[in-house]
């Protein structure tokens, strides 16, 4: 083994820098990890993982503490474009941040118009690959997540003359299949990548920026092992089941961890009562500090469900509305903090229309909102049509919201039923509606639900489990260099 594998980990989002979703929280978490594992799971090499990020909108005030580290031109047709690189380092790593017009053109992160965020990605894509001319440091390895990076797989595999980029091996990360960048053909010729010349990709997909960067992967990992399986049918597949059951030795699903510093609820300054799992008995303040926000009866007996995240076809909210509206005899308070799809988001307030005294929809993003959510609710849902890992429901569990879900990728993977959870297998009310009734008959004893709350609370959750994953893939990429 070498003594250093160096990893050059491309994403369009990561916190603390800029968050929109759950890539922010992979990519500002998982690099450090990686940097941080001890040798026995590295084989003795050190892992000089350094991020990459475009300069997004909001961040540009900050370029001011950042130091310029290159400047290099990307090849654009009818004249070629000047990318800048700023360097910070978090927490020891080097992170750098990539300018140029097609960034500062287009809106923060992501934009409603997709043919700006595919320019915008593609130029943050190659840039990213051609700064590397202007450094001492190269990578063994380039670690791309999700469509907005893919493009850098696919220019490193249509270069494989060139001698910088030639020895480089590929690796992608699939956080949710479906978004696949759109048509991409204009933006590939302007930016000189030739066309796919070979058919085990559909017709449709060989102008797409995440098709393009599967195709061109040499690991391929979706972020957990159901979901690396789910991928390969049609359900879930995306029309690309076919090409991916081809790659099918390539694909290894490893689940995401969670930032357990961030996310504690013995030091959580959202939380009203502190807890662990020892001390269990202080979270019922949190509950009733929960129903007095939300203008809910004060009661410890009732169960009060949270849901928190996007309001999106995705996450099937429209499928807890429609159980919740059949299980009017049950005693139970609900609460919904996110925002999304105005349509369901209408159903949502239709809800609170008909059950004022039990159901509060909150339509805003509220980070302390949603901490109490997880630490003062009794049950947390996510009946979630696909969830590639999910991150919520491991929040839930550490700060013993016990979850109930549909048993799909992620999810699966981290909620035992009848242990740290209730699972489901059919994204559909009734479903839903079965664990919900097996939930309450359990609530009802303290000690059983309390065991419930223990055996999530002290599951390992942790980033390095994952970290490790990832090193021995990248260990078998050097050996197969
Ligand atoms: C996407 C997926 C989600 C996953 C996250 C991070 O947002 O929808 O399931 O947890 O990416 O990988």
């Amino acid at each position: 083994m070498p003594a250093s594998i160096n990893v050059l980990f491309l994403a369009a989002e990561a916190s603390p820098f800029v968050k929109i979703g759950g890539l922010a929280d992979v990519a500002g978490s998982l690099p450090l990890a990686l940097r941080n594992l001890p040798y026995d799971a590295t084989g003795g090499a050190k892992l000089d993982v350094r991020l990459v990020l475009p300069l997004h909108r909001s961040n540009r005030a900050e370029s001011a503490t950042m130091l310029p580290a290159a400047e290099t031109l990307v090849y654009r047709r009818g004249g070629s474009l000047l990318a800048q690189v700023y360097e910070m380092s978090l927490q020891g790593m080097p992170v750098y941040f990539i300018s140029g017009s097609p960034i500062t053109n287009a809106s923060n992160v992501y934009s409603n118009d997709p043919a700006s965020d595919r320019e915008k990605y593609a130029f943050f894509s190659l840039a990213a690959l051609e700064m590397l001319r202007e450094f001492d440091w190269q990578p063994d390895i380039v670690h791309a997540n999700d469509w907005h990076t893919a493009l850098a797989l696919y220019a490193l595999r249509s270069r494989r003359s060139d001698p910088v980029l030639r020895r480089i091996r590929t690796l992608l990360t699939l956080h949710n299949l479906p978004y696949m960048g759109g048509d991409g053909a204009d933006v590939l010729g302007a930016y000189g990548l030739m066309p796919l010349s070979e058919e085990s990709l559909p017709l449709w997909a060989q102008t797409q920026p995440l098709p393009l960067g599967l195709w061109s992967a040499d690991a391929i990992v979706p972020v957990s092992p159901t979901y690396a399986r789910e991928i390969l049918t049609p359900q879930f597949g995306c029309g690309l089941e076919n090409y991916l059951r081809t790659r099918a030795e390539s694909i290894t699903g490893i689940i995401n961890g969670l930032n357990l510093s961030a996310f504690d609820p013995m030091t959580d300054k959202s939380l009203p009562a502190k807890f662990n799992a020892e001390t269990l008995e202080n979270r019922p303040a949190n509950k009733e500090a929960l129903q007095k926000i939300l203008g809910l009866p004060v009661d410890p007996k009732i169960p009060l469900i949270g849901m928190v995240g996007r309001i999106d076809q995705q996450k099937g909210v429209d499928i807890a509305i429609r159980a919740l509206l059949r299980f009017e005899n049950h005693p139970w308070q609900f609460v919904l903090l996110g925002t999304g799809d105005p349509s369901i988001e209408t159903t949502a307030r239709n809800l609170q229309a008909t059950f004022p005294d039990r159901a509060h929809i909150v339509l805003r993003y509220d980070d302390p909102l949603a901490r109490l959510i997880y630490g003062g609710a009794d049950m947390f849902l996510m009946p979630s049509r696909y969830e590639p890992c999910g991150l919520a429901q491991m929040i839930a569990m550490r700060y013993g919201c016990v979850p109930i879900v549909h048993a799909t990728g992620g999810l699966k993977d981290t909620v035992q039923e009848g242990k740290t959870g209730f699972l489901f297998q059919e994204p559909t009310p009734e479903a839903l509606l079965e664990a919900l009734e097996r939930a309450f008959s359990i609530f009802a004893s303290k000690q059983k639900w309390s065991r419930f709350q223990r055996s999530g609370m002290t599951e390992d959750f942790g980033w390095e489990r994952s970290a490790r994953r990832y090193a021995i893939l990248y260990r078998s990429l050097m050996g197969s260099a």
